[in-house]
C-alpha cells in the first residue's frame, strides 16, 4: 500500500514522524513523505526532520510562502501532478495548515482513470502516464466509495475553535468534510464531527500523536540542559512562543504584548524563540530593539524539536498561541497561558494545565502561577505514546 504522509509546516513534522516509523515496520506499507515546502528554513524544517529521525522527504513540492490563496493553489496544482504520477492508495494529512486542506482538495477530486472526463484538462494529466510509480493501481481497491481516487485520512480531525476568523478553522472544516477516515485526538473531536453530520463509522479516537514523538525522544530531550545557555535557573523561567496573525500582525497588539512581556520579565526571566513571521513584524514595527534591551528577555532563533522540548520540560510556565504547546504542557503538567480568546483544544483547559488569557490579564495569571507551586495534572485518555500503533491497526481494517 503506497501511503503519502503530507508534511508542510513545523507542527506537522512531529505528527508524521511516529506514523512514518510505525508504518516502516510493516511489510505491506510503503510510507512516502511529501513535503509541500510551506516551511522551508533550516530551523523550521530540516532540523525537525533530523531530530525526529526522518529521512529526506521523498517528494518536495517547494511551494514556499504566499497569500492563503496562492499557497493553497500552488500546493493543489503541484500535488495533483504527484497524485497522477504516484497513485497512492492512501493519503494521510495532519493538523490544520493550508497544505492540509490543499492536499485534501486535490486528492478528493482526482481520478486515476485516464478515461474519466475529470482528466480532460491537460494540466491534470500525469507527467508520464505510461509509467506511473504505482502501475498496478489504475483503480484503488481499498476505497470502496470511489475506487478511482486514494482513500484520504485526517490525523487530528474534529478540533474546532468555532472561530472562523482563524485560517486554521477553515482548513479544519474543509478537510474534515472531505476525508474518508477521521482520526481524532480526544472525544470532543468525535462530538464536533458527529454534530457536523459525519458518519460515526468513519471516526476513530486514536489519541494524540504528538505525545508519541515526545515519548520517542524523551531520553534525548532529558539529556539536555538548554536553559543553562541563558542566565536562568531550572523551573525559574517562562518560555514564550507567538506567531498567530491576530497577535503579531498588528503594531498596536504586538507592541502591547511586548510591554507586558517586559513587565513580566522583571519577575520571571523569559526565553523567546522567535517565529519568522513574528521576527519580520517585530523588525518592521521597530519593536525588536525594545525587546532586545530588556535584560531578562532572551530572544533566539526558532529552536529544533529536542532542544525546544527540553526548554518546555524545565520551564516554570509557557506563554503561547501555538496549538501543540497547549497539548504538550498539559501532558507534562506545566502551566500554560494561551494568548487567544478560544482554543480548538478545550480538553487542555478542562482537564489540563491550560488557561486562555488576554493582554490585560496575562501578567496577573503569571503572578498567580509563580506564587502557587501546585499544578493540576490530568492527562487525557489515549495521550499515551501509542497513537501511531492504533492508526496502523485502523489502516489494516481498511485492507481486510
Ligand atoms: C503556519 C500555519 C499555522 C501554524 C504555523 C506554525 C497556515 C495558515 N498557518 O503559519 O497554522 O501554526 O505555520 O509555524 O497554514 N517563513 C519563513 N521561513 C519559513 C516559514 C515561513 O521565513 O520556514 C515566513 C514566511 O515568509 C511568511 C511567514 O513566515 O511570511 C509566515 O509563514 P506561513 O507558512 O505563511 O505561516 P505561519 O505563520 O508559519
Amino acid at each position: 500500500m503506497i501511503i503519502h504522509l503530507i508534511a508542510a509546516a513545523r507542527p506537522n513534522f512531529m505528527k508524521i514522524a511516529p506514523l512514518y516509523h510505525a508504518l516502516k515496520k510493516e511489510d505491506w506499507a510503503k510510507p512516502i513523505i511529501v513535503h509541500t515546502g510551506q516551511h522551508y528554513d533550516l530551523n523550521m524544517s530540516d532540523a525537525f526532520f533530523k531530530d525526529l529521525e526522518l529521512p529526506e522527504p521523498d517528494i518536495h513540492l517547494g511551494i514556499g510562502s504566499g497569500s492563503h490563496a496562492e499557497q493553497t493553489g500552488k500546493v493543489m496544482i503541484a500535488y495533483e501532478k504527484v497524485l497522477m504520477e504516484h497513485r497512492p492508495d492512501l493519503v494521510i494529512v495532519v493538523g490544520d495548515v493550508n497544505s492540509t486542506m490543499a492536499c485534501t482538495l486535490s486528492a478528493s477530486k482526482i481520478s486515476y482513470n485516464p478515461s474519466n472526463p475529470i482528466n480532460s484538462s491537460n494540466s491534470s494529466n500525469p507527467t508520464n502516464p505510461t509509467n506511473p510509480i504505482n502501475p498496478i493501481n489504475p483503480i484503488n481497491p481499498i476505497n470502496p466509495n470511489n475506487p478511482e481516487r486514494p482513500l484520504i485520512a485526517h490525523l487530528e480531525a474534529g478540533l474546532r475553535s468555532f472561530d472562523r476568523t482563524m485560517p486554521e478553522e477553515i482548513n479544519r472544516i474543509v478537510t474534515d468534510s472531505l476525508v474518508d477516515i477521521l482520526w481524532t485526538p480526544s472525544p470532543d473531536g468525535d462530538e464536533n464531527l458527529l454534530r457536523e453530520g459525519i458518519s460515526k463509522e468513519n471516526i476513530e479516537c486514536v489519541g494524540n500523536i504528538m505525545i508519541d514523538s515526545l515519548e520517542m525522544l524523551r531520553n534525548k530531550i532529558e539529556e539536555q540542559a538548554v536553559f543553562k545557555e541563558f542566565d536562568v535557573n531550572k523551573n525559574a523561567y517562562g518560555l514564550i512562543t507567538l506567531h498567530r496573525p491576530s497577535n503579531v500582525d498588528s503594531i498596536e497588539v504586538l507592541s502591547s504584548i511586548c510591554d507586558v512581556f517586559i513587565n513580566i520579565s522583571e519577575k520571571l526571566p523569559l526565553i523567546f524563540p522567535v517565529h519568522p513571521r513574528t521576527r519580520k513584524n517585530l523588525e518592521n514595527f521597530g519593536l525588536i530593539n525594545v525587546l532586545e534591551k530588556a535584560k531578562s528577555i532572551f530572544l533566539v532563533e526558532p529552536i529544533n524539536y529536542i532542544r525546544f522540548m527540553n526548554l518546555v520540560f524545565n520551564c516554570r510556565l509557557a506563554i503561547t498561541d501555538s496549538g501543540g504547546i497547549q497539548e504538550e504542557t498539559t501532558y507534562l503538567g506545566i502551566p500554560c497561558l494561551t494568548m487567544r480568546p478560544n482554543t480548538e483544544r478545550p480538553i487542555t483547559v478542562d482537564q489540563g494545565t491550560n488557561t486562555l488569557c488576554t493582554i490585560d490579564n496575562l501578567e496577573a495569571f503569571v503572578e498567580t502561577i509563580i506564587t502557587e507551586r501546585d499544578t493540576k495534572l490530568s492527562v487525557p485518555e489515549l495521550w499515551d505514546g501509542h497513537t501511531a500503533e492504533r492508526i496502523v491497526q485502523s489502516i489494516k481494517t481498511y485492507m481486510s
